[in-house]
């Protein structure tokens, strides 16, 4: 290792940690890491391999040697002229660089069901989601008719509002889908309305994208807040619809 200056050393190891990342997650996991993450990690090894290597003195003094050399040494004024004009140049690249706009889109880390604040204030009221109940469920056994009534209604409500995004098959396949991101939801997904309450639903409907927690941050969600457009009771029976067309059950606290 002796032979190899300390400095050189240095950038060979937290290069070879950095490659070794890149290759476990990208290559042999194919997990994609944000490039903000990589960069906290590669500042602590960095740090942590600086740490190590000015441990001592002369581990110091070594490390540093070419640097001082560089600038000291009347017989580097060539190498030391290169080095002075190309280290602006290149930080300079770099800044203009970050300067120009992007157009990837932003990894998005986002939990689809954010956990629901236990009492929501919808349409000027406080509700307690862990006993908000549909009015109109009781309906399907006790006045199957009046519910069918409810339930086209609730129909009618979702074409007229909603499938512009989520679909007139319910499926997220609605002509606005492409264009929007997060996309709008899959209702026929088994990971959507099955695994929710009612309450959680209106909830979600009424208050839509700017209503999610901040926990849930980053929410750019396109999800109107449909208690600006539509009544309770419509929120109620779309919400019918939703479950009757897909053939899902809402989920109950009691399971
Ligand atoms: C402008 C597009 C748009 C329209 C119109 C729209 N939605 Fe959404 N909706 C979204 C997007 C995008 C999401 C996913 C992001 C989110 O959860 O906020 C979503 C999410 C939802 C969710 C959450 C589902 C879950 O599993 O968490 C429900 C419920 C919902 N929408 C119901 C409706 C209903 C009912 C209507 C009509 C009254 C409607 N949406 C109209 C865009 C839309």
């Amino acid at each position: 290792m002796n032979k190899i200056p300390k400095l050189l050393q240095l950038i060979l190891v937290v290069g070879g940690i950095y490659c070794a990342f890149v290759l476990v997650f990208d290559v042999i996991l194919q997990q994609v890491i944000p490039n903000s993450l990589l960069n906290m990690y590669m500042f602590f090894i960095a740090a942590g391999v600086l740490a190590v290597y000015t441990f001592t003195e002369e581990g110091t003094e070594e490390l540093l040697a070419p640097i001082k050399a560089l600038v000291e040494n009347p017989d580097k004024v060539r190498t030391r002229n290169i080095v002075f004009v190309l280290t602006p140049l290149v930080v300079a690249a770099y800044i203009y660089s970050q300067l120009l706009p992007s157009i990837e889109a932003p990894v998005e880390l986002r939990s689809i069901h954010p956990a629901p604040p236990s009492s929501v204030k919808i349409y000027g009221k406080r509700y307690d989601l862990k006993t908000l109940e549909n009015p109109y469920r009781v309906l399907e056994t006790e006045d199957p008719e009046k519910f069918r009534e409810l339930v086209s209604t609730g129909a009618d409500i979702y074409i007229q509002n909603c499938h512009f995004c989520h679909g007139d098959k319910l499926d997220g396949q609605g002509p606005y889908a492409a264009g929007l991101n997060p996309v709008p939801l899959n209702f026929q997904d088994v990971g959507t309305i099955a695994q929710l309450q009612e309450s959680f639903l209106f909830w979600r409907i009424a208050t839509g994208g700017p209503g999610l927690p901040d926990e849930a941050a980053p929410w750019i969600s396109s999800m109107p807040i449909w208690q600006d457009f539509l009544s309770e009771d419509e929120i109620w029976q779309v919400i019918l619809y939703l479950y009757d067309y897909t053939g899902r059950r809402p989920r109950s606290w009691e399971e």
